[in-house]
């Protein structure tokens, strides 16, 4: 029986949480569901989030999906508890709790940064859950809601973005940290540019691997299947069709639906 890892976000950000578990499962079919047609959920409210959340969900588990990650910081944030009280029945994994404890674990007693969206942000849960487990770290936000139109756009790599990068980090709340957690999936797409600015200065938390490292010990490595990657959108873009296939390739099939 086909049992795939649903993975959602509301757009591509959640393809690099979704790469790095292909690349740690490569046996594992996944279905990756992007809800462009409500992107950017950074700005929506927190009711607006758990709507679409379900929705998302109840679409993966028609689709036999019995392990959905919510690969979308924002949606971790509004709606990781009411998907889990929801769906008893479903494994459901947020892209928070791995992060928080790793920061938790290496950065005792320092200052962190962590940028997000203005949903991500406003709802504290980054400093909320770090402080759970060490009340020694201190956590400095900022929400930083230019950068997903700028990636969504694929508009990397060039004057706009490192003009849009220093404005945001130059701030001084940012000016103490050992390391800056990207609260957002899409952010690992300039995380590069992120590297350069800080020039090796600050390490920057590439929460895509971290979440994938840590899933990955949940889930069965193999289930009889091929590896396939099936790729679900409530709105078709050509920038997100064009960064799916610099992600996962020209062999990645994009089917629109409505949710
Ligand atoms: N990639 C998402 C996140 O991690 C959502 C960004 C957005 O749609 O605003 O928060």
């Amino acid at each position: 029986m086909r049992d795939p890892i649903g993975i959602f976000d509301s757009g591509v950000g959640g393809l690099t949480v979704a790469k790095e578990i292909a690349q740690i499962l490569p046996n594992r079919d996944l279905i990756y569901f992007g809800d462009i047609a409500h992107l950017p959920y950074g700005d929506k409210s927190r009711s607006a989030i758990q709507e679409y959340s379900t929705r998302i969900c109840d679409f993966l588990i028609a689709k036999n999906c019995n392990d959905i990650v919510i690969a979308c910081n924002t949606a971790s944030a509004f709606a990781y508890q009411t998907l889990r009280r929801k769906y008893p029945e479903v494994n459901i994994y947020n892209v928070i709790d791995p992060v928080a404890k790793y920061v938790a674990t290496n950065f005792k007693s320092e200052s962190v940064g962590v940028i997000g969206t203005k949903g991500t942000i406003g709802s504290r849960i980054y400093p909320k859950k770090i402080k759970a487990i060490d009340d020694s770290i201190s956590v400095k936000s900022l929400a930083t809601p230019l950068f997903v139109p700028l990636i969504e756009e694929g508009l990397f790599k060039t004057t706009i973005s490192k003009a849009i990068i220093k404005k945001y980090l130059s701030v001084k709340s940012l000016s103490d940290i050992k390391c800056l957690i990207l609260g957002c999936t899409h952010y690992p797409m300039i995380q590069s540019e992120i590297q350069e600015y800080y020039k090796g200065n600050v390490e920057i938390i590439n929460s895509a691997k971290i979440v994938a490292q840590s899933i990955s010990e949940y889930l069965e490595p193999q289930k009889g299947v091929s590896g396939s990657m099936e790729v679900f959108v409530s709105d078709t873009t050509t920038a997100f069709e064009k960064n799916a296939r610099r992600f996962f390739g020209s062999k990645i099939n994009l089917t629109k639906v409505d949710l």
